[in-house]
């Protein structure tokens, strides 16, 4: 048996994201979110799921803090809806701030530190042509500022976004995710306005926010591999992906300026045009910390001659592709074992990928680094008082933050790790048919149970260390 102790001070955290969890979703003036609207269109969601209800956050907020309380976790990772912020894009909603609010203190009052994602995908309906109007990215940093000077005092940590990728390339290209567009260009489109708004989120959120607060974005990486190491074409696939998935949103963050080769690779799709002067600039604020979000990488194969577009078929409805320019790569199975969403299980990518980005990105940049989403949907099989003995959670948990430790232990500066999830949510296009959460939620009496995962995540923050 081998102890990995992590660094003193090391966090230990679950995160979720408002609209998987809060439900309430007329209440106290909220208003439509464009995933609200995007569940009410057929075939979206399956079994035509949406988040009226999801986890009734919105009402057991102190409930739900008590039980990351008894789990002994000393951080958390939550999202603030917008439009309970600002319902349909015009004033200022004091009730939905105040939601906000009141979590922060309970969190501070229960020993946790909170950490903010300001956008987690629930953009506001009315908001006029959403992520393709270069508007909506001036109207998120005034958003920002808002919930800044309302929380600033109490809540050190500020994320601008959560996964642009998704919510760009997944959404407007791919169709799987809310407003389920299939245009490559759009996507292109959405991605440059998204980390517009993250840089002009960054300034309101300077501007505001008090000494000793810190700022950064979370983003989610697919660790891509050649199918065949020794293909040339395999190669490019790879660097390909790589572009759009990891490079078209760190680059710009992080080293303040879009990859050249991405851009090339982009060009028929108009990124040039909607990249106005100054823009990479205002990108490439300086930020404190990267959010790393990591499940699984990636295997690619394909040549540009094979022509037809892979259609993603994540939940076997939608047809689009969200490899904008690249959509001949095809994704291969490496054999791997998989979770329930069909994702292979590479725990060796995280100290990977940890590793290149503390290199090229963010140690020569004194940026910090965490986990802020690694976790696993399994087909939970409760037992009679609602218990789940998921232990194949457990050794998935356990395998990543093994991999983490490993990371640390060759130098990356990582200093925190969100479990994801705190509950099962609302897992976006899947409804709730996919189950990520270390607490069990009863559907039906919303009850919350906690699962071994959760024995075992409290075990891992009291020794801030893991056995293997
Ligand atoms: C990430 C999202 C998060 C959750 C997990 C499973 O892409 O940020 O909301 O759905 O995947």
């Amino acid at each position: 048996m081998t102890l990995h102790q992590f660094p003193e001070g090391f966090l230990w955290g679950s995160a979720t994201a408002s609209f998987q969890i809060e439900g309430a979703a007329t209440e106290d003036g909220r208003s439509d979110s464009i995933w609200d609207v995007f569940c009410r269109q057929p075939g979206t969601i399956v079994n035509g799921d949406d988040g009226t209800i999801a986890c009734d956050h919105y009402h057991r907020m102190p409930e739900d803090v008590t039980l990351m309380r008894e789990l002994g976790l000393n951080t958390y990772r939550f999202s603030i809806a917008w439009p309970r912020v600002r319902p349909d894009d015009k004033e200022f909603n004091p009730k939905g701030i105040d939601f906000y609010s009141r979590l922060v203190d309970e969190l501070l009052a229960a020993g946790i530190r909170p950490w903010a994602t300001l956008y987690h995908w629930d953009l506001p309906a009315a908001i006029d042509g959403g992520w393709l109007n270069r508007d909506t990215a001036y109207r998120f940093a005034e958003y920002a500022a808002k919930v800044a000077e309302a929380l600033g005092d109490r809540c050190k940590d500020w994320t601008t976004l959560n996964e642009p990728w998704c919510s760009s390339f997944l959404s407007y290209a791919g169709g799987e995710h809310a407003p389920g567009h299939t245009d490559a260009a759009e996507g292109v489109r959405a991605g440059h306005h998204l980390l517009l708004a993250h840089g002009l989120g960054c300034q309101a959120l300077r501007a505001t926010l008090p000494a000793g607060t810190r700022v950064g974005i979370t983003l989610n990486f697919n660790l891509v591999d050649p199918a065949d190491p020794e293909s040339v074409s395999d190669r490019e696939a790879a660097r390909r992906i790589d572009g759009v998935a990891n490079r078209f949103f760190l680059d710009p963050v992080v080293l303040g300026t879009y990859p050249k080769d991405v851009v090339a690779d982009l060009e028929h799709l108009g990124l040039s045009e909607v990249v106005a002067d100054g823009d990479e600039k205002i990108i490439g604020q300086p930020i404190d910390f990267l959010g790393v979000n990591y499940y699984h990488g990636s295997a690619v194969t394909g040549t540009p001659q094979d022509g037809t577009a892979q259609q993603t078929e994540a939940n076997g409805r939608r047809a689009g592709n969200p490899n904008v320019g690249s959509e001949w790569v095809q994704f291969v199975s490496r054999g791997l074992p998989t979770t329930a969403m069909g994702w292979e299980i590479q725990p060796e990518g995280l100290t990977r990928l940890l590793e290149r980005l503390h290199r090229d990105y963010t140690g020569p940049a004194g940026i910090a680094l965490y986990v802020t989403e690694n976790g696993c949907a399994m087909d939970d099989v409760p037992n009679a008082s609602g218990f789940v003995d998921d232990q194949g959670r457990v050794a998935y948990l356990r395998d990543h933050f093994i991999a983490a430790h490993e990371a640390v232990a060759r130098g990356v500066d990582l200093r925190g790790y969100f479990v994801w999830s705190l509950l099962d949510n609302f897992e976006w296009a899947w409804g709730y048919a996919k189950r990520f959460g270390i607490v069990r939620v009863d559907y039906d009496t919303l009850e919350r149970t906690p699962k071994a995962s959760a024995a075992f995540v409290k075990e891992v923050a009291a020794a801030n260390a893991v056995e293997a």
